[in-house]
């Protein structure tokens, strides 16, 4: 299995081959999805006692499970939050696999976490962070989330202890009705209360919103603002709600998981304005910032705060927990990582952050053009004006299965991937614009396959 033989080099070839196929496909393919069953009757039984061997299983990955699993950098994928690599990204995840880096530990990494940190010190350098700011890349927004919410009630607890006062039986955290569903589960994880607070007619939080839903904050760890609300991409009032936090000594904590790239884009940056005072945030690489699945940056203020949460201890571990070392693996819920944040570096590197802020700012400009297209035809109707690269609306007249049934035309006839999504019991559906193969005449097909 580990031997470099003839056989071994003939089956590296193809699958380079086939990986340079992959990403020279222009356009790629949308694929969708295939029932249990004809996956089943078409690739059932590749684990076998003597291997089925690299061609059988190269084949069978191309020809039945790849067609059967959505390309999310075709440019019809607008569902959900998509991803659209760049392409140095792209090929430079492949050289991660096949470097064999171990991220966790400086000892055994210290040129790939060097390399991942000098991309979270330029992140924190732009949201206004101070010198000195840093974390780690995680898998992905929700586990960022847990993580920062996690390292926030360590402190909490670090703060009451130290003053010799008692700790509260059942801790709570804030966060708008429109935060992501990653909160609430952090809550069940964590074991504590979630505050919902409610947003204003633009679906976003206030900090007078806040105060006015908090009347204790005795058993309150962290207070988090969205910037960039998944369902439509809205900006909470970073500044007010990080003011209100601090003034009853919260942790404040910004989700910036798909939106803070959008403060890249120099005509939206007033948008975020107050970011710079959060004690920690997330950006995931994997929306916004075209990277390859899976890569979310999380940042602290303070970064020796999030290590004395998050550090693991064990014998084997004192070699390097013993150390003044970087280690990657003391900032969040993880230990062995990947060192997932090099595409990114690698594409940040090779292309400027210019060509960051030109690419998200022209998302942005398709989706407000978008906007004005739904605005003047007289069967839609939007449900919010977009402010970053969210688009939501109803198209009059229609339930949820006329939706499904739309969303399912697109598929079928390959599209693209538009699904049904809802506001306020009401049913609408919503494009995320994150890629800039998404363009204007494309979303108009889309909207009008809505017309009949
Ligand atoms: C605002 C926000 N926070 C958190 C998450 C969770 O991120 P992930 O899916 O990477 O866990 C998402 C995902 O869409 C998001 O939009």
């Amino acid at each position: 299995m580990h031997e470099h033989t003839p056989e071994s080099e003939e089956l590296r070839e193809k699958v380079w081959r086939y990986a340079k196929y992959r990403l020279d496909l222009q356009p790629v393919p949308l694929d969708g999805p295939v029932s249990f069953e004809q996956l089943a009757a078409n690739g059932r039984g590749t684990i076998t006692e003597a291997g089925i061997g690299g061609d059988a299983a190269l084949e069978v990955f191309r020809d039945v499970f790849a067609p059967a699993s959505i390309s999310v950098d075709h440019p019809g994928y607008l569902a959900f939050i998509p991803s659209a690599a760049t392409e140095a990204a792209s090929v430079f995840d492949m050289v991660v696999s096949a470097s064999s880096l171990y991220g966790g530990t400086w000892l055994e990494g210290s040129g790939a976490v060097f390399c991942e940190n000098q991309v979270l010190e330029w992140l924190a350098a732009e949201v206004g962070l101070p010198t000195g700011a840093g974390g780690t890349f995680v898998q992905g927004g929700t586990i960022g989330n847990l993580s920062a919410l996690v390292a926030a009630r360590e402190n909490a607890i670090y703060e009451l202890t130290q003053a010799g006062e008692p700790l509260p039986a059942r801790w709570s955290f804030v966060c708008s009705v429109e935060a992501h569903s990653s909160l609430a589960h952090a809550a069940r994880v964590m074991g504590c209360d979630i505050i919902k607070v409610p947003v204003d007619d633009g679906g976003r939080l206030r900090g007078a919103a806040v105060e006015a839903t908090v009347d204790d904050w005795t058993n309150v760890f962290a207070v988090v603002a969205t910037a960039g609300t998944t369902n439509f991409g809205i900006v909470d009032d970073l500044r007010g709600v990080g003011e209100v936090a601090h003034r009853h000594g919260a942790w404040y904590h910004v989700d910036g998981a798909y939106g803070i790239a959008g403060m890249l884009s120099p005509a939206h940056r007033h948008l975020y304005d107050g970011v710079e005072i959060a004690d920690s945030f997330i950006v995931d690489p994997h929306k916004w910032l075209y990277a390859p699945y899976d890569a979310c940056a999380l940042i602290y203020r303070d970064p020796a705060q999030g290590r004395r949460a998050h550090t693991q201890h064990g014998e084997y571990l004192d070699a390097v927990t013993s150390t003044p070392d970087w280690n990657p693996s003391d900032y969040a819920i993880h230990l062995t990582r990947r060192a997932r944040g090099l595409p990114f570096w690698f594409s940040l590197a090779t292309y400027g952050v210019k060509a960051y802020r030109e690419t998200i700012a022209y998302n942005i400009a398709v989706a407000q053009a978008f906007a004005d297209v739904i605005r003047e035809r007289p069967y839609v109707q939007l449900v919010r004006e977009p402010e970053l690269s969210i688009v939501v609306w109803e198209r009059i007249g229609w339930d949820q299965a006329d939706y499904q049934r739309w969303s399912d035309m697109l598929i079928e006839k390959q599209i693209a991937l538009v699904t049904p999504s809802s506001h306020q019991g009401r049913v609408n559906t919503r494009v995320a614009i994150l890629n800039p193969q998404t363009s204007l005449e494309l979303l108009t097909q889309i909207l009008d396959t809505m017309a009949d």
